[in-house]
């Protein structure tokens, strides 16, 4: 019962990075229902409870139709800097010190809101989240694999003029019959263009989509990728490369990618020697953000410390940030580890943690 308990402190405490996350869906029904009403919107919705009784979802599309409901209310600069801004101060109070956050840009323009406005309200939030919250953050654009080719072509050229504000690329939405190889040629311009790129693959599709989303689309990290345990060949590459899989727990359980957390394989491929990250997806959505993603997983699989520390340490490795900025988040972490091994120890033999903890910061 202690351990348990302490072993959630921890949890909440360990400094962390969160690298699977679509801004549109840190939509709380709260903010939703604000938003809606100083645009004059409607909703299909009467009240925060029915948003939150919708969210029961059969799989990733039933999930989808709602989200794509939910993200109409957002069509001013201020809207998408609040869903940001919102999001960012619920990430700070559980000690995520740097996010990479998509945003899927042709939900709006497909509505006549200009790129321009959508990327300037998010980007200015990160930005004062970096001076006020300490928060390091990247942008990745999502381009949305039910729509065309030629869409997400032109959704690249909207970016263009944002390069200095947008990290990387993506690829999201409906998966199952949209494979990978499809947007190769996007890809392929927006890696000349400098953009680096990850994909959404082997969430509710096969282990060929994440070998299609490696090869075609030559991404730097995995979004989801928990069906790869189909293809041993794929696990030895995976291992070997130490490919990043953005793993997102409590959606795969909302989407029935799982039927349940203990079933759940994200300890199963940690054990192998994947490099597996712990990351929300859609939080407002799903039951939680990355710490209650962390707390389940604990919980339902009997993690130890030791594996959530190395599925943060995957997660400050996995970053797009430069090599010096990496390095400052992993000090970070071992200055953490440490201190918090000082609190056991100081505790197993009695002595007051706030004595020795002045000795070694
Ligand atoms: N867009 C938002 N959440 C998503 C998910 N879990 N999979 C694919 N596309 C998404
Ligand atoms: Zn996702």
């Amino acid at each position: 019962m202690k351990t348990t308990h302490t072993l959630k402190t921890f949890i909440r405490n360990i400094p962390k990075a969160e690298l699977h996350i679509h801004i549109e869906g840190s939509l709380e029904p709260e903010l939703m229902f604000e938003i809606s009403r100083r645009n004059g919107l409607s909703l299909p919705f009467s009240s925060v409870e029915e948003v939150r009784r919708a969210c029961k979802f059969k799989n990733l599309q039933s999930f989808l139709d709602i989200y794509y409901e939910g993200v109409r209310v957002l069509c001013q600069k201020q809207d998408f800097y609040d869903i940001t801004w919102a999001y960012l101060k619920r990430i700070h109070a559980q000690n995520v010190c740097h996010t990479e956050i998509f945003f899927d840009p042709q939900i709006h323009t497909d509505r006549g809101i200009p790129f321009e406005l959508v990327v300037t309200g998010i980007h200015q939030a990160l930005q004062n989240a970096q001076q006020q919250l300490g928060i390091s953050s990247k942008l990745i654009l999502c381009f949305q694999r039910c729509l065309s080719i030629e869409s997400a072509m032109k959704t690249l050229r909207q970016a263009l003029p944002f390069k200095e504000w947008i990290t990387g690329v993506g690829l999201d939405s409906s998966e199952v019959g949209h494979p990978p190889h499809k947007f190769a040629p996007v890809f392929e311009k927006a890696m000349e263009e400098g953009f680096l790129t990850v994909a959404h693959a082997g969430e509710e599709g096969p282990a060929e989509y994440i070998w299609q989303a490696l090869e075609k689309l030559k991404v730097s990290r995995i979004d989801h990728g928990v069906h790869c345990v189909e293809d041993a060949r794929l696990i030895k590459k995976l291992v070997a490369e130490q490919i990043p899989l953005t793993v997102c727990p409590l959606s795969n359980v909302k989407l029935h990618v799982f039927n349940n957390l203990a079933e759940h394989n994200v300890k199963h491929l940690l054990g192998l020697g994947l490099c597996v990250t712990v990351n929300s997806d859609d939080p407002a959505y799903f039951g939680g953000y990355i710490t209650e993603n962390f707390l389940a997983i604990q919980e339902a699989l009997n993690l130890d410390r030791h594996e959530i520390y190395q599925m943060v340490k995957n997660s400050f490795q996995a970053t797009f940030l430069n090599d010096k900025e990496k390095q400052g988040l992993l000090d970070r972490l071992e200055k953490f580890m440490f201190q918090d091994s000082q609190k056991d120890l100081v505790k197993n033999k009695g002595i007051s943690y706030d004595m020795r903890k002045a000795s070694h910061c």
